[in-house]
């Protein structure tokens, strides 16, 4: 494989792709796809509908199991780097398969640059084995574009710093003197348990897809109203990715 397009497809919605990630999506032979369990044989369909919606020329999609964490190594850190050597692996023996002239592609939920490791593994794998594609990355649209768009709210207030942060971190202390937060990787429902005094919250679940739940006020009267509909909606679907901002008033 000559060359690997990172690319950003946005989040969940097929309209979210950029002109420029259509037209990396033409010059592509192989697309790389990972799949397994529930949340992501939901977003590998997601990909393989962009794939047939948006590419005119002929491709070849290869399909990858993503390993799982090790949840036995107990510290957060090591188990992270742990899983993304393991990904850093697959890669490496999914491009040495790729014929030497291919463009591959690897479409990353939302922008490859914010919260996500596809990047870092990539480098790692470039660096462990004897492959030298060039990266082109892509820039797509975040949930945090998607979550400000659906309610359409300004990200920030005027001239103000954000914060954008996980709901593990949230949970060990508000970030010292921010008025807005974002929070992104909460699977613990963080919101319902920190002190909800002069907090606004705008909460999105499935923000940009069909299934979009929206609901904000203030975080003392909405988040047993959130915490309810997280639940259902994870129930009925298998799985939910959800961000909220938090706006001290
Ligand atoms: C691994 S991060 C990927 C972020 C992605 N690279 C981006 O640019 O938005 C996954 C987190 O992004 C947020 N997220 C991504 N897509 C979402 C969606 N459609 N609805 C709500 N939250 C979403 C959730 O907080 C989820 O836990």
């Amino acid at each position: 494989m000559k060359k690997l397009f990172v690319i950003g497809i946005g989040t969940g919605n097929p309209e979210h792709l950029s002109v420029q990630a259509v037209s990396a999506l033409n010059q592509t032979d192989v697309i790389f796809i990972p799949t397994k369990g529930e949340e992501k044989s939901t977003l590998a369909a997601i990909r393989k509908s962009i794939c047939e919606r948006y590419i005119s020329r002929p491709f070849r999609l290869v399909e990858y199991p993503i390993s799982s964490r090790n949840e036995a190594i107990g510290d957060y850190t090591q188990r992270v780097h742990d899983w993304h050597e393991l990904i850093a692996n697959n890669y490496v023996e999914m491009f040495q398969q790729a014929p030497d002239d291919a463009t591959g592609a690897l479409l990353v939920w939302g922008d490859p640059g914010l919260y996500d490791s596809t990047l870092r593994i990539l480098d790692s794998a470039r660096s462990k084995s004897s492959l030298q594609f060039d990266i082109k990355v892509i820039p797509g649209i975040t949930a945090i574009a998607a979550l400000t768009a659906a309610f359409a709210i300004p990200l920030n207030t005027i001239g103000n710093p954000v914060t954008i942060t996980t709901g593990r971190k949230l949970r060990a202390g508000w970030p010292e003197g921010a008025d807005t937060v974002v929070v992104m990787l909460d699977g613990e429902k963080t919101f319902a348990d920190i002190v909800p005094d002069g907090l606004h919250i705008y909460w999105a679940g499935y923000v940009g897809m069909e299934e979009q739940i929206l609901i904000e006020g203030p975080l003392s009267v909405v988040r047993g109203r959130i915490s309810t509909a997280r639940d259902a909606a994870r129930a009925r679907h298998g799985w939910i990715m959800d961000i909220y901002l938090l706006r001290r008033r």
